[in-house]
């Protein structure tokens, strides 16, 4: 491809514009013109299809040199292809017949083209867009990122290097330009196969060696430089990603190894504990899989007139997250109000809340609770026992209370429980040794993992001098 159809094409997004705007208006004024009233704008009719022509026939020509790029979806670029040229086409027969008075012939014309100039558009939003754009808005509060999609790490030692750490990373910040819908670069970094063939301008990885890989040269690049990946003003690497991708290729991990068969500098620890617990934090409240009828509507308007925030949990689902934060003091009453919903209420959410011994035995009585977040509240030792109770619990947060370690071990008989958060509490180092015993089953996160940044962190994403 040369530079000038190179530079033509990248007017192609600009210029689609102009046929859908003037074909739209002639085919209104073609309508208007056969009542009486507008009877005198008939000439302008054949003027505005013959601008529409025009430039439709430059779109097509603009659109063809930027596909020569090869940076889209195959299939949908084929067919937007030829959804353009066919506009061009039916334009061309449009403007003929509009300066003649068979009125059936026009009619056709005119449906034609309207069809095909919203499938066309349809289609050319979807190449740059990407799939789903038009009704991205309208789904709701279930569309996962990428990143919340990320498996759940409960031992980063057990986990696949490239599967489970770093593949997620490379659909999390390049995946938009770089897999199945577009190709930017002739790349793809969605699956082994894509990221060895690599881009147009061949391998991007040189296993074992970072440093020389040009995937790896990009993300170093100083954020300003074109080449920079991802492109300035996309979401970025974090120091911790970069470091994980570093000890990818330097290790030569390839894609099927588990993080205990490679060997870990000391560097890196921090970045590999950020994944395990990154991973738990994000785990998504359970839902059960048993069907639940809906709470009654006045029931919810209840709940909400005394300023709880109650949602479902998820598109579709009826049960429910309840979410205390509106609320500043919270009454023994408001509490009481959670019995209402008890069949749905799966989450609920308390924290930097005050709460009376009474509201935790409340608490203790929503019996489907999977998930409960209590943190910086005065539970205590004495209030914890009520939460025993809780027969599904498998999320705990108990961070900055006063909880103990004899608080927790109260907790031992809650057979689904399988995360607990334990940061900023009367709980300590030794302590998490013993509960760690206590609880072999249960993911304990006691918060001390955030270790000071080494060194050699800050010195690796240090960009180097750029080239002159
Ligand atoms: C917003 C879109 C976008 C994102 C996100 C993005 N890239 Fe790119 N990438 C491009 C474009 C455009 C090119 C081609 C132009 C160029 O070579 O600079 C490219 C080219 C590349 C190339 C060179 C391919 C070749 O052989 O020419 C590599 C390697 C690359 N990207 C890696 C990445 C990595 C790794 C990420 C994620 C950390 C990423 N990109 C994220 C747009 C993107």
């Amino acid at each position: 491809m040369n530079a000038f159809t190179d530079f033509f094409g990248r007017f192609h997004p600009l210029l689609v514009h102009l046929p859908i705007g003037f074909l739209l208006m002639a085919l209104v004024l073609q309508w208007l013109c056969n009542k009486k009233k507008y009877a005198a704008i008939e000439p302008a009719v054949p003027v505005a299809f013959l601008l529409g022509m025009i430039s439709a026939i430059l779109s097509c020509i603009s659109g063809w040199s930027l596909a020569t790029g090869g940076e889209y979806e195959e299939a949908t670029l084929e067919l937007h292809r030829w959804m353009g040229i066919g506009v061009a086409v039916v334009s061309v027969a449009a403007y003929y017949f509009s300066r003649q008075t068979k009125l059936v012939v026009k009619s056709i014309l005119a449906v034609v083209l309207f069809l095909l100039i919203l499938l066309a558009g349809h289609l050319g939003g979807t190449l740059t867009h990407g799939e789903g754009f038009l009704t991205k808005g309208l789904s709701g509060i279930t569309k996962d990122s990428a990143s919340s999609a990320r498996k759940t790490i409960v031992n980063v030692q057990e986990a696949q290097v490239f599967n489970d750490i770093i593949q997620p990373v490379l659909l999390d910040k390049c995946g938009t330009c770089h897999s199945a819908k577009k190709q930017k670069g002739g790349l793809r970094l969605d699956g082994q196969e894509w990221i060895l063939k690599g881009g147009k301008e061949g391998e991007v990885i040189t296993l074992g060696n970072a440093e020389a890989s040009e995937l790896y040269k990009r993300i170093l690049l100083d954020p300003l430089e074109e080449k920079h990946m991802p492109p300035k003003g996309k979401p970025q690497l974090t120091e911790q990603e970069i470091a994980l991708l570093h000890w990818w290729i330097s290790s030569n991990a390839g894609f099927a190894k588990k993080v205990k068969e490679v060997e870990q500098p000391a560097s890196l620890k921090p970045a590999l504990l950020a994944m395990q617990s990154a991973a738990v934090t994000m785990q998504k409240p359970a839902i059960p899989d048993e069907p639940v009828e809906p709470a009654a509507p006045t029931i919810l308007d209840t709940l909400r007139n005394a300023g709880i925030v109650v949602l479902p949990v998820a598109t579709n689902s009826n049960y429910l997250l309840a979410n205390f934060v509106s609320i500043s003091e919270i009454s023994e009453k408001t509490v009481g109000l959670l019995q209402l919903i008890s069949k749905q209420l799966v989450w609920l959410k308390l924290g930097y809340t005050s709460l009376t011994d009474k509201s935790w035995q409340l608490i203790g009585q929503c019996n489907n609770l999977t998930r409960l977040q209590v943190d910086h509240t005065n539970l205590t030792d004495a209030s914890v026992r009520y939460l025993t109770s809780l027969p599904k619990l498998q999320y705990l947060n108990l961070v900055g209370t006063k909880i103990t370690a004899q608080g927790v071990q109260q907790l031992k008989g809650m057979a689904k429980l399988e995360s607990m958060y334990l940061g900023q509490t009367m709980v300590k180092g030794n302590d998490i040794t013993v509960l760690k015993k206590l609880f072999p089953k249960v993911q304990i996160d006691s918060g001390n993992y955030r270790v000071e940044n080494l060194a050699t962190d800050t010195q690796l994403v240090k960009a180097p001098p750029a080239k002159k």
